[in-house]
């Protein structure tokens, strides 16, 4: 079965719109396209409305949105309108969702090298505690006690190895109980009192086959059936953890999400029905396929040099948008209002970090360049201002939801240097005459799209 054939990528924006906020809020910044994020949450849970929670009615299937994909609570809260819940995997990323509404058994604690105080947390908010290692159901204990529900990460090691440069292989990826763990870890936990219980596993990233992510499915259900068979214990829900792909680059494929949903239905009638385990309900933690596509990175060229090759020089950089730089990702560009010419140049984009791989692209055919041209990068909506950081003193942008009939609203302003030196305590320092004098407005820019 293919995946779907990506369309080429188009800015729901225009250059007067950009030009509109600019008065008020230079660029970069990000945009986050509302409607199309819905639409894109309805597809993912049509496709999965086969399953069924633990009454046996449909409506079983849940995605819980991982935070650090887009950490912001007017995206949490939106999503939540949509039947998401979190991914949490911080202290942070807990009260985020928090202040976002969403608590109890909507947050899922998928977190590592666990601190003490974030199983409190966690605990008190009544999330799923998934926990990463076997040692950490003594340390949950006492950290926080233990609770009637409790989730247990999987790492298969060699017996799964579709590993990218992103989540690695499992065999040496640092997450989640091995085998012979898992089936000791279920019994361990029953005895101290636990009554409900989850598995989960997040073995692929950026995966845009439906037959390895099916695949990762299969793995799940067939240990589900094997705990049950040596320990007895009936698991109440499978997270199948994130990692869906999505197009960044031309030849890349879009996954198809009703034929995955439907390979996975198919599983679940081999191995879980069959096996008498149903219901089991069937929950992820997707983030990138969730807000990814809908992100784009908006920023103003200001220089075109040549030197040994010819270079485009953005008022963006790696502190706005770090995978290119990270994993050598390519991310799609667009120079608005020159959507039609001919890509008939070549140019390397970066932006002003002393760092040579501060490149959103490298040998990249677009149309003829000037100073000034506003420039879109495609695809940053998970994973992108999130990964921003402060090297060389450069700051992370805003971000704005586009919302139906033109408006933007800010949903989160820009760092300034106030926020920069925020952290120093330098006697006789006083960095306040470069502050920005006013807070910006949260009110949304109306804007109309020529
Ligand atoms: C535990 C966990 N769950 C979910 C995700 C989300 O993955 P993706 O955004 O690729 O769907 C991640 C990503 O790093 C993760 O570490």
């Amino acid at each position: 079965m293919q995946g779907e054939k990506p369309g080429k990528k188009t800015v729901p924006f225009s250059r007067s719109q950009v030009e509109e906020l600019e008065k008020t809020f230079p660029t970069p910044f990000h945009v986050y396209d509302e409607e199309a994020i819905r639409a894109g949450s309805r597809r993912l849970y049509k496709a999965f409305s086969w399953v069924t929670d633990s009454d046996g009615k449909k409506g079983g299937f849940k995605n819980y949105f991982a935070v650090k994909a887009l950490p912001n609570p007017y995206i949490l809260r939106l999503l939540h309108e949509e039947g998401q819940g979190t991914d949490c995997s911080s202290l942070p990323e807990l009260l985020l969702s928090e202040a976002a509404g969403i608590t109890g058994e909507e947050i899922m604690f998928s977190s590592n090298d666990t601190p003490a105080e974030e199983f409190a947390l966690a605990k008190k908010l009544g999330a799923i505690i998934n926990l990463d290692d076997i040692t950490f159901i003594d340390f949950l204990k006492k950290a926080a006690g233990i609770p009637r529900l409790l989730c247990f990460r999987y790492n298969p090691g060699e017996e799964y190895s579709h590993g990218n440069p992103i989540i690695g292989n499992p065999d040496e990826a640092k997450y989640g109980l091995t085998h012979e763990q898992i089936i000791r870890a279920y019994p361990k936990a029953q005895k101290m009192g636990v009554k409900r219980f989850g598995l989960h596993a997040m073995i692929v990233s950026n995966q845009c086959r439906e037959d390895i992510l099916a695949d990762a499915a299969r793995l799940l259900f067939n240990l589900a059936v094997e705990i049950h068979t040596k320990t007895g214990i009936r698991l109440e829900f499978i997270n199948l953890g994130g990692g869906i792909g999505i197009p960044y680059a031309p030849a890349d494929r879009q996954v198809n999400v009703e034929e995955y949903a439907r390979r996975v239905h198919d599983l679940y009638q081999e191995i879980i029905v069959e096996n008498g385990l149903s219901p089991i309900r069937i929950i992820m933690e997707s983030g990138r396929a969730v807000t990814g596509p809908y992100g784009y990175l908006v920023s103003r060229v200001r220089h075109v040099t040549q030197k040994h090759r010819a270079y485009v020089g953005l008022d963006a950089c790696m502190a706005n948008l770090m995978r290119p730089a990270l994993y050598g990702a390519h991310h799609q560009i667009t120079v608005l209002g020159k959507e039609n010419r001919p890509l008939d140049h070549v140019y390397d984009v970066t932006g002003s970090l002393c760092e040579n791989n501060d490149k959103f692209a490298i040998q990249r055919p677009l149309p003829e360049v000037r100073p000034g041209d506003i420039m879109v990068i495609h695809d940053t909506g998970a994973h992108g201002h999130a990964m921003g950081f402060n090297y060389n003193g450069k700051l992370r942008s805003a971000e704005f939801l586009m919302q139906a009939g033109g408006n933007f609203q800010l949903i989160r302003r820009a760092e300034t240097i106030n926020d920069y030196f925020a952290t120093l305590n330098f006697k006789g320092s006083d960095f306040s005459g470069f502050a920005r004098k006013k807070a910006p407005s949260l009110t949304p820019v109306k804007t109309k799209k020529q």
